[in-house]
């Protein structure tokens, strides 16, 4: 399996792009279940997989006596944060440390669906939580676009996962059964939302779709998996503003490291 970034989302102005769509339409989604899962003014976050950081900046707003650490495998967007207090660091979640114990909520947002060493993580990352801190992690959930009317859309989609899937080892499935997952990896107090939104050709949603299939444009085509018509169809689609449709689902899945045991 290749690493993210490798041939596939490699960091240019097309990534940086969709990052920066991925935060207008998604941050306002995770920062309302953060706020219910509640960031004390002390806490110490940890924002895996950071891509644009705009999750990692806000966070440094709510937790303005604690500390917020950023990672990802290459810096050069978080980099760009203008939040001094912001501690970046390239660090692998799949392989890299932290000592046991070290933050009060651990946020992952499109970051483990893709890795096949997720259950490993979900375990790493429960020793890296505090007694009492929360995980929450953010997966696409792919049945919207199974049961899309539209065949071009469904098709370029399905396919479009197909590729990711067979080249990352992603998991479009994984966020179905993930909140269920974490009782066996050891957390508690378990939750779960999923969100499904209305997709309309021409808003940001639909420009966020269309650039991240229009990334593998040529290993799509290369592959078979569609034809040069098929994907300009469905980018004439993606803007069209008579097209609606349902995006792939978010799901968001949380749970706690048990509390220490009083007295
Ligand atoms: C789809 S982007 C999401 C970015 C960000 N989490 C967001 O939602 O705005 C996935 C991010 O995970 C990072 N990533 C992928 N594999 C990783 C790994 N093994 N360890 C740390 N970060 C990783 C990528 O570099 C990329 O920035």
């Amino acid at each position: 399996m290749e690493k993210y970034g490798e041939s596939l989302f490699t960091l240019d102005r097309d990534e940086e792009i969709r990052l920066r769509l991925l935060a207008e339409v998604f941050d306002p989604l995770c920062t309302r279940t953060m706020d219910a899962l509640g960031v004390a003014g002390d806490a110490r976050c940890l924002e895996v997989g950071a891509g644009s950081g705009s999750v990692a900046q806000w966070l440094c707003g709510k937790a303005t006596d604690g500390e917020v650490v950023a990672t990802d495998l290459d810096l050069t967007l978080l980099d760009r944060v203008p939040e001094p207090r912001l501690r970046r660091l390239v660090h692998d979640v799949t392989t890299d440390p932290f000592p046991d114990g070290s933050f009060d909520v651990i946020h992952a947002r499109l970051v483990l669906s893709h890795l096949p060493q997720r259950e490993e993580v979900m375990r790493r990352m429960l020793r890296w939580l505090r007694p009492g801190g929360f995980v929450l992690i953010e997966s696409f959930c792919w049945f919207p676009v199974e049961s899309s009317p539209n065949d071009t859309y469904r098709k370029v989609m399905q396919r479009w996962s197909n590729l990711i899937c067979g080249t990352l080892g992603t998991d479009s499935w994984w966020a179905r059964s993930q909140p269920g997952s974490f009782l066996g990896y050891g957390y508690r107090d378990v939750g779960a939302n999923t969100v499904t939104q209305n997709l309309r050709g021409g808003t940001p949603l639909a420009d966020f779709w269309r650039l991240t299939v229009d990334m593998s444009r040529e290993q799509l085509i290369a592959g078979g998996y569609v034809t040069p018509y098929e994907l300009d169809e469905f980018y004439g689609l993606l803007r069209d503003d008579t097209f609606w449709d349902l995006a792939p689902a978010l799901v968001q899945a949380w749970g706690h490291k048990q509390p220490a045991a009083l007295g």
